[in-house]
């Protein structure tokens, strides 16, 4: 069992009798101790408050510290904490208001890539036209949105590539500035960078969600339809006999969405499905811009030709369950959406 602590107003009367007597026997006794007690306790008091008679040799000044008070350290981590998650929180399905009442397209850009040399430039510029071509049309882009080597892959890549980091920031620039965008992820090539130094989070449009991986959203249009799309740089799960394998995978077990769409494999797919509860839904796989892939050479995966972009024709309107078509042609799907433009003009989704 270990011994009471002595109270530290006791030690101090032993210390200052200890100063007020010249004879330490006398003092013991003033304080009705026994002197080996008097004596125990002026040890213990000297070692635990000083020697109160003497001034110290050097007298150090309370100085002040760079850090916060504990409590407000406290408060400061709390409210961090809050703050953080409330904006988390807003990111899980986010709800758009359309306020165009009619049918509307969303070009989906698959990996860009922009300064690899074999980015399709040919392409990505015709998507871009396309875009603004049509105010309906909103541009999305899928992620990595540059190739941004580090490590390893800097050691072998870097050197051949012929963009420089400053045209490549300027090229993401004039992307992000030319493709009206609702939606840019960023993908793992992206997010080797840390977020607040991200060319796509300093550049990233007023009107426009950025995130990391994946963004949730809900299509609200004002006849009451909604349409829900999980996008995301890519679903866990792979087959290499289905391209959509891991979309299937997040549309039987994750959500209810109405749409599934990811990239980064680099190759491309569209496929709908009717689930037991009667939606239908949409999986759908960008190919990305770029080209000539010599690590689907490398790693014996067949080049394909299309699907760099896809776009997504949405008919609120629509008397069929999905509501929505897609094309990896988008100047096709483009003069669908002219013909579904035209004939709501006329007034005859009113009807
Ligand atoms: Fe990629």
């Amino acid at each position: 069992m270990g011994r009471h602590a002595v109270p530290e107003e006791e030690l101090m009367e032993v210390l200052t009798a200890d100063k007020n007597f010249n004879n330490r026997y006398q003092a013991a006794e003033s304080l009705g101790l026994k002197y080996a007690t008097y004596m125990q306790r002026l040890h213990k008091a000297e070692d635990r408050l000083g020697d109160i008679s003497k001034a110290p040799d050097f007298e150090i000044p309370d100085l002040p510290s760079e850090e916060m008070d504990i409590e407000d350290l406290v408060q400061t981590v709390t409210d961090r904490y809050e703050r953080r998650a409330k904006a988390k929180d807003a990111m899980d399905w986010i709800d758009i208001k359309v306020n165009i009442d009619g049918p509307i397209g969303i070009l989906w850009m698959g990996d860009p890539h922009i300064d690899d040399n074999y980015c399709n430039w040919t392409r990505l510029r015709e998507d871009i036209k396309l875009i603004q071509s049509n105010p309906a049309i909103k541009g999305a882009s899928i992620g990595d949105v540059h190739n941004n080597w580090i490590g390893r892959l800097s050691l072998k890549c870097s050197p051949e590539q012929e963009t420089t980091t400053a045209q490549t920031y300027s090229l993401i620039s004039w992307l992000i500035n030319s493709m009206d965008p609702l939606i840019l992820i960023r993908g793992n090539h992206d997010c080797w960078t840390p977020f607040h130094k991200d060319a796509m989070t300093w550049m990233k449009q007023p009107r426009s969600i950025t995130n990391d991986w994946q963004v949730k959203f809900r299509l609200n249009f004002s006849n009451g339809y909604s349409l829900s799309v999980d996008s995301r740089h890519d679903f866990p799960g792979h087959s290499q006999y289905n391209p959509l394998h891991a979309q299937m995978k997040a549309s039987l077990w994750n959500s209810d969405a109405d749409l599934y769409i990811a990239g980064h494999r680099h190759n491309w797919a569209i496929q709908k499905i009717e689930q037991r509860n009667g939606k239908v839904a949409s999986l759908v796989r960008l190919k990305g811009y770029k080209d000539y892939d010599q690590y689907a050479v490398e790693k014996g995966f067949s080049q394909q030709k299309h699907g760099q972009s896809i776009l997504q024709v949405i008919d609120p309107y629509s008397s069929s369950e999905s509501k929505q078509n897609f094309f990896e042609n988008p100047q096709e799907g483009h003069d669908f959406l002219l013909y579904l433009q035209d004939k709501y003009s006329k007034g005859q989704h009113k009807k």
